[in-house]
């Protein structure tokens, strides 16, 4: 099957390791041309080079802080000047911290919202004119199986991650007539950095290993193990290609079957 990728310029957010870069490898082996952003500049600059290396495409790396408004200005604009224009975008960020509803004061919610949920608006509201006035595009962003199945001590992801959702459902209506598609993914447990230091955290908190942890995790996944950032990368791939033209406003987990719901 051609995902007909090749020579697409598509945006990355938050794509120096992890469930960013899945997607990021996942659009470089398909031909697309690559803007990546993350904060830390020597991290994105490495893995831009790694991506060129290995795949010959372009990319372009670049600082971007998803919870800053003129950091996601800089980038789009970076990205136009660079490619003439953008055909894909991929909404994603950092986690906001665990723990409960009274744990959190109204900065710690101001904080989430800028980071998970006013992200999508901004990065959304600075690349529509571009991808219109190409004929059409697609977005795809990073949620949570939260979203179904809220996770007791993730209260600020579970409510911004709805909002992205609500968000896509919305736009997706409204932008159909423009050609442009929106589709979240919804990752169930993905092996990345952040799980790894989640199972860390719980495994000192408890006082057992963090192999224990993990197999308890395990346990409630069906397939019995994490997903890979390959894994997760491969379905990015698909939700943002023709190859999935006719899906607008759909939430796809990625969870080895670890959600309980029916829908
Ligand atoms: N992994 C899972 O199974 C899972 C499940 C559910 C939800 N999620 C969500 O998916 C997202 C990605 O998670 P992950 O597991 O891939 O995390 P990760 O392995 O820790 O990677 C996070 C990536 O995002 C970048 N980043 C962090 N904050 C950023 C910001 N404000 N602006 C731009 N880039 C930023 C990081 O680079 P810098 O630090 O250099 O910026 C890094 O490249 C998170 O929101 C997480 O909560 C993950």
């Amino acid at each position: 099957m051609d995902l007909k990728l090749k020579g697409k310029v598509a945006m990355v957010a938050a794509s120096s390791k992890g469930l960013g870069y899945g997607i990021a490898e996942a659009l470089a082996q398909e031909g697309a041309s690559l803007s990546i952003g993350s904060r830390t500049e020597k991290e994105i600059e490495t893995v831009a080079e790694k991506l060129r290396r290995e795949t010959g495409i372009s990319v372009l790396a670049n600082v971007l802080d998803s919870s800053n408004p003129q950091s996601i200005q800089k980038w789009t604009d970076a990205t136009i000047k660079e490619f003439k224009g953008i055909d894909k975008l991929v909404i994603n960020a950092g986690g906001p911290p665990a723990g409960k509803f009274e744990d959190f004061s109204d900065e710690d919610w101001q904080e989430a919202f800028e980071l998970n949920l006013f992200s999508a608006i901004r990065m959304i509201r600075a690349t529509l004119p571009s991808m219109r006035k190409r004929g059409g595009g697609c977005v795809l962003t990073v949620t949570s199986m939260s979203v179904k199945e809220p996770i007791d001590v993730l209260i600020l992801s579970n409510v911004m991650r709805s909002g992205v959702t609500s968000l896509v459902k919305s736009l997706s209506a409204q932008l159909a007539s423009d050609n442009i598609r929106l589709n979240n993914l919804m990752p169930g447990r993905i092996n990345t950095d952040r799980i790894r230091s989640l199972d860390s955290m719980n495994s000192e908190k408890m006082g057992v290993s963090i192999e224990q942890i993990q197999e308890a995790s395990y346990n409630n996944i069906p397939m019995g193990r994490y997903g890979t950032i390959e894994e997760f990368g491969r379905c990015g791939a698909f939700l943002l290609s023709d190859a999935a033209s006719y899906i607008t406003g759909s939430s796809l987990a990625v969870d080895g079957g670890a959600l309980k719901t029916v829908w």
